[in-house]
């Protein structure tokens, strides 16, 4: 018979929703899903949104106290999506009340909490996954393959680009993610985990790093009073070189004043065998330059990847364009699989914390003005 899967959703803001939407839709888009997914309670601290979880999402249940939702007998898995400085409390939580946690990224507030909650999942045996879902991107699972296989060769360079541009307009208030005591950091701890995350899965561990960051809006609109301002106290952009352990030389940018720009995470690497290229504004392929071409015939090739998952994922038909919710769906998908069939998640908290780890590095790095050993 069919394991069933119980959730429990804390944080029914905008990826609250896409989580559930994921859930949701994953015996849709799976043929041969790895278990029945019950959508038991949603958790949010806004009564007006935990409601919509039961009304939209489809939740049996909601309440507004994330421990009475942690402590239920009939819940499984627990899927966090507050903002960052309430992942702690409520990730420790599940773990002692014995549930798997789907956390969103980035872990914790800073590395001092990671390091917690990696001592603490370590220590429960249960199962635990970071949203990290470009690495669930058919082109990005192609780079992967492609690099595992050599096609890349020894690496010389990483640079990887996460640009938003919604800090832009001077008159944006200071919500959650321009507040320190909330985020724990800038466009950093916000974009950063996302970027840094695909260089160290495809290219590698950081050995070194100096950075340079910048806040352009040194005063913003407060919320609860729009006519006056209050101190940011949140870096808008950073720019990072890094030596990475194989001997690469990575160079990372992050930055939520990009004009012009709308998601555009994007990556290169350049190999003595070969070079690959991703923009996330063009998610259907990975561009390949392969050095054994022969002459006059070399050049960037655009590889199809479009929605060439492996089965049973079945539905849309892999020929159909690629959007940025499919990776979420694909992402859970390999969650449940883990739990069902007892595999270790990936990426992990182990994983969350080498993030938190090199963020904080570049930070130092960046007040300090030097090299900074990770
Ligand atoms: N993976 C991605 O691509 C991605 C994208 C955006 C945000 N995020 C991450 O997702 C998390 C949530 O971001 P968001 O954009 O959904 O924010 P959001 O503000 O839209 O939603 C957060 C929700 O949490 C609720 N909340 C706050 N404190 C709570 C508490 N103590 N108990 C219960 N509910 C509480 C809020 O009422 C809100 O509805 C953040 O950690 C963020 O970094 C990830």
């Amino acid at each position: 018979m069919q394991k069933e899967i119980r959730i429990g959703m804390i944080g029914f803001g905008q990826m609250g929703r896409i989580h559930s939407y994921a859930y949701r839709s994953i015996p849709l888009y799976y043929d041969g899903n790895p278990c029945k997914v019950t959508l038991k309670c949603v958790c949010d601290s806004n009564e007006a949104l935990a409601k919509k979880g039961v009304d939209q999402a489809g939740f049996e249940s909601f309440t507004r106290d994330y421990r009475e939702l942690v402590e239920r007998k009939d819940i499984d898995v627990v899927n966090i999506c507050t903002p960052n400085k309430m992942h702690k409390e409520a990730v420790l939580a599940a773990l002692a009340s014995g549930k798997h946690v789907y956390c969103e990224k980035p872990l914790a507030f800073n590395e001092a909490e990671a390091k917690e909650i990696v001592a603490a999942a370590d220590k429960s045996g249960l199962k635990h996954q970071i949203t990290a879902e470009y690495r669930f991107i058919p082109a990005v699972m192609k780079a992967k393959e492609l690099i595992d296989a050599d096609f890349v060769g020894r690496v010389f360079h990483f640079r990887g680009l996460y640009l938003h541009s919604g800090y832009i307009d001077p008159k944006r208030p200071r919500e959650w993610r321009l507040l320190k005591e909330v985020i724990g950091g800038g466009v950093l701890v916000d974009l950063g985990p996302h970027i840094l995350d695909l260089m160290h899965y495809l290219v590698g561990d950081v050995d070194e790093v100096s950075a340079s960051m910048e806040t352009f809006f040194r005063e913003r609109p407060l919320p609860e009073d729009p006519k006056k301002m209050g101190k940011v106290d949140v870096e808008d952009a950073i720019s990072a070189i890094l030596r990475l352990k194989n001997g690469a030389l990575g160079f990372a940018e992050m930055s939520r004043v990009a004009t012009g720009a709308e998601d555009e995470l994007r990556f290169e690497i350049h190999g003595q065998n070969g070079a690959l290229a991703f923009n996330l504004m063009q998610p259907n392929e990975l561009l390949a330059y392969n050095a054994k071409d022969p002459k006059g015939m070399q050049g960037f090739r655009k590889i199809s990847t479009v929605q060439k998952y492996p089965a049973p994922a079945m539905m849309p038909a892999a020929k159909f364009t690629m959007g940025w919710v499919r990776s979420h769906v694909a992402a859970l998908y390999s969650f449940l699989d883990c739990i069902v069939n007892d595999r270790k998640p990936s990426p992990n908290f182990h994983d969350a914390l080498k993030m938190h780890h090199l963020m904080e590095s570049m930070y130092r790095a960046a007040e300090t003005k030097s090299w900074v050993k990770v």
